[in-house]
């Protein structure tokens, strides 16, 4: 947890296992039914007591993420610091693991784990639900990451509840070269969608069921994303990707929120093994990671677990 001279907190990616979009309204969000579900690809978060707010990112793709006032992260611990009269700042360490404008939530994870470590290092004494409330009005995604598991997210994402869901899933991630830009999604979700009605957003009872009996190839067959449609048209190589994990045997795969990352279900950790080597070598994507799911939102560490 920290020497009370500095906090660790741990916290996972998520890839959305169905993400159902309506129509633009006028605050300039889509409502949204989705599921999330975290996994085991995490970003550590450190804080120190400092006199003023700043940050430094280490890990992967570090050179895309901006070290300054505008990092998510920062704007989570001074809204905290605001919100509780806490004159005092933090120094903020990222190691950054999650793809970086993956469409895995990176951003709003680090803000996540930002508010738990600074909750703890200034002893605000924030309960979850206070946290959570904070959570939503730095991102849509940021609840969730402070929840973990599997959940249902409606609203803008940011209102979620945990979903009844069984077992173990594994996983095979395909990160792209390069990201894509969540509000580009979107516009371009909406430039296709001109043409047709809009519609209430909805989590298919079939991705209910499934998630109940823990089926891989019942929630395989389940998996879908509204928006991948609109990240196959910004990044066309994606279909490439998709095609080869399917092809494969995969129960199903998709690209995980605005993308690029695709994230296949395979029955096992073997299967996982086989799809990674068929996937590195195909060249259709930059880089692939294994992981399981679901784990939990962000939680407080020991230093000696932040560093292994
Ligand atoms: O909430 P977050 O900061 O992650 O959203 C980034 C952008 O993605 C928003 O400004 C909006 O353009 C788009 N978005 C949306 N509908 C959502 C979530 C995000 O249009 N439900």
């Amino acid at each position: 947890m920290g020497s009370g001279d500095e906090v660790f907190v741990r916290v996972p990616g998520k890839i959305n296992l169905c993400l159902a979009v309506g129509a633009l309204g006028a605050d300039g969000f889509h409502p949204l039914a989705t599921v999330f579900h975290a996994v085991s690809l995490h970003d550590d978060v450190s804080a120190g007591h400092a006199d003023d707010f700043s940050v430094a990112v280490c890990g992967d793709d570090t050179g895309l993420v901006p070290a300054d006032d505008s990092n998510l992260a920062v704007r989570a611990a001074r809204l905290l610091a605001e919100r509780t009269q806490v004159s005092s700042g933090v120094r903020l360490t990222l190691t950054k693991r999650i793809p970086v404008a993956g469409g895995m939530a990176g951003g709003s994870a680090d803000a996540a784990a930002a508010l738990l470590a600074c909750d703890q290092l200034w002893g605000t004494g924030l309960g979850r639900e206070e946290l959570c409330e904070l959570a939503a009005e730095l991102g849509s995604d940021v609840p969730f990451a402070l929840l973990g598991g599997t959940a249902v997210g409606r609203g803008r994402g940011d209102q979620v509840t945990p979903a009844l869901a069984r077992g173990e899933h594994h996983w095979v991630l395909a990160l792209a070269d390069g990201g894509l830009s969540t509000p580009e999604v979107y516009a371009e979700y909406d430039r296709l969608r001109s043409t047709t009605s809009a519609r209430d957003p909805e989590v298919s009872p079939h991705m209910m069921q499934a998630l109940r009996t823990g089926e891989s190839r019942a929630l395989g067959a389940a998996m879908h994303n509204d928006l991948q449609p609109a990240a196959l048209s910004l990044m066309p190589q994606l279909q490439q990707t998709l095609d080869v994990g399917l092809a494969e045997g995969a129960h199903g795969g998709v690209v995980s929120g605005s993308g690029p990352t695709v994230a296949f279900l395979v029955p096992d950790s073997e299967a996982a093994l086989d799809l990674s080597v068929v996937l590195s070598a195909s060249g259709a994507c930059r880089s692939v990671v294994r992981v399981t799911g679901p784990v939990g939102g962000a939680r407080l560490v020991e230093p000696v677990m932040h560093r292994t």
